[in-house]
């Protein structure tokens, strides 16, 4: 049986790493660590620094759980090291976590699966000041990200022209790459998948309106609300296109898919994580617990997941 073989393994939780949400995975590596150890396993934390292959072979690592969020995290670089030294991992592949954190590329698959997603336009960094905002034809208001980052990092919602360069100039300190998308006026929900499976949705509502990175991590400033207050025929959308969208990014084990609603509350998908927070408090632990798996339970599916993908072609 897997659970009694990964027993015998070394299982490396690999937390921190070089991203600008080092602070949240050292928080969630700390949870899941804490709980693979509960459960049994022999499991040892592994922060990640530009040594980490010389790291796990001298600490013996034989499976790495990735807690990792943003670059050389969640965007197939640590995957395809691990790919390369012959060490499953928990999670998506090489391909499914570079699309996923690329936005834009995101995106475009979405449009070909016919997944819906709010339009959208994209512009490189150096054509911000020579063609924007000429080359933005999307009616305000707008919605600019870069195309890899997380956290609502240098993310600006435009309401006016006016404000426009100073939003495509900030997302260009993250990202040479642009996202401008239209901005949805409906709610805010996610919904976790745990292996094909979608979890109840909830429902977000930041104090501030904004989801940023305050009302994300600050106890108090947002509430959310499981299951979502949405009507049955909508919500079940969203639980298929979330669905829809893991698997036409290729995704594996679990993900968390953030969706924001128009007027007329139809779902959109804006964001797939494929290393949601992780933390005892985040989002996809609470989807996991309103159907019974405590955050232990979870932690240990999540490991048992633990693959070489690019042997199997996925
Ligand atoms: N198209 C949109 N319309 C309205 N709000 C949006 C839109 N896109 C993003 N947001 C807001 O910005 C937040 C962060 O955007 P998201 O695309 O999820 O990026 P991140 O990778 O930083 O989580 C969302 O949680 C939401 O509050
Ligand atoms: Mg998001």
């Amino acid at each position: 049986m897997k659970e009694s073989s990964f027993k015998k393994k070394k299982i490396g939780v690999l937390m921190g790493g070089l991203s600008r949400e080092r602070e949240i995975s050292l928080r969630t590596g700390k949870a899941i660590h804490k709980a693979l150890l509960e459960k049994g396993y022999t499991a040892c934390p592994v922060d990640v620094s530009r040594d980490i292959a010389e790291r796990l072979m001298k600490e013996k690592i034989e499976i790495a759980f990735i807690a990792l969020h943003g670059r050389y995290g969640e965007d197939g670089t640590i995957q395809g090291m691990l790919e390369l030294m012959g060490i499953p991992y928990t999670g998506s592949s090489v391909l499914a976590s570079a699309l996923c954190l690329h936005k834009i590329m995101a995106k475009k698959i979405l449009l070909h699966e016919k997944v819906p997603t709010p339009p959208f336009e994209f512009l490189k960094r150096e054509e911000v000041e020579r063609e924007a905002p000429r080359k933005i034809s999307l009616p305000f208001p707008l919605v600019v990200k870069p195309a890899q980052e997380g956290s609502t990092i240098g993310i600006s919602i435009v309401r006016r022209e006016e404000e426009l360069l100073r939003a495509l100039k900030e997302a260009g300190k993250y990202d040479e790459e642009i996202l401008v998308e239209a901005f949805m006026k409906g709610k805010e929900i996610t919904v976790g998948i745990l292996n094909d499976i979608p979890l109840p949705i909830i429902e977000i509502a930041p104090r501030s309106g904004f989801y940023d990175y305050h009302s994300k991590y600050t106890k108090g400033e947002t509430e959310y609300i499981v299951p979502a207050r949405i009507p049955r025929e909508k919500y079940l959308h969203a639980q298929e296109i979330s669905l829809r969208a893991f698997q036409a990014l290729g995704c594996s084990g679990c993900a968390r898919v953030d969706l924001m609603t128009d007027e007329e509350g139809n779902p959109f998908v804006i964001d797939v994580n494929t290393m949601p927070g992780m933390t005892e408090t985040s989002l996809l632990p609470k989807a996991a617990e309103y159907v019974g798996i405590s955050f232990g339970e979870l932690a240990e599916r999540i490991l048992l997941g633990a693959s070489l993908k690019t042997e199997s072609g996925k």
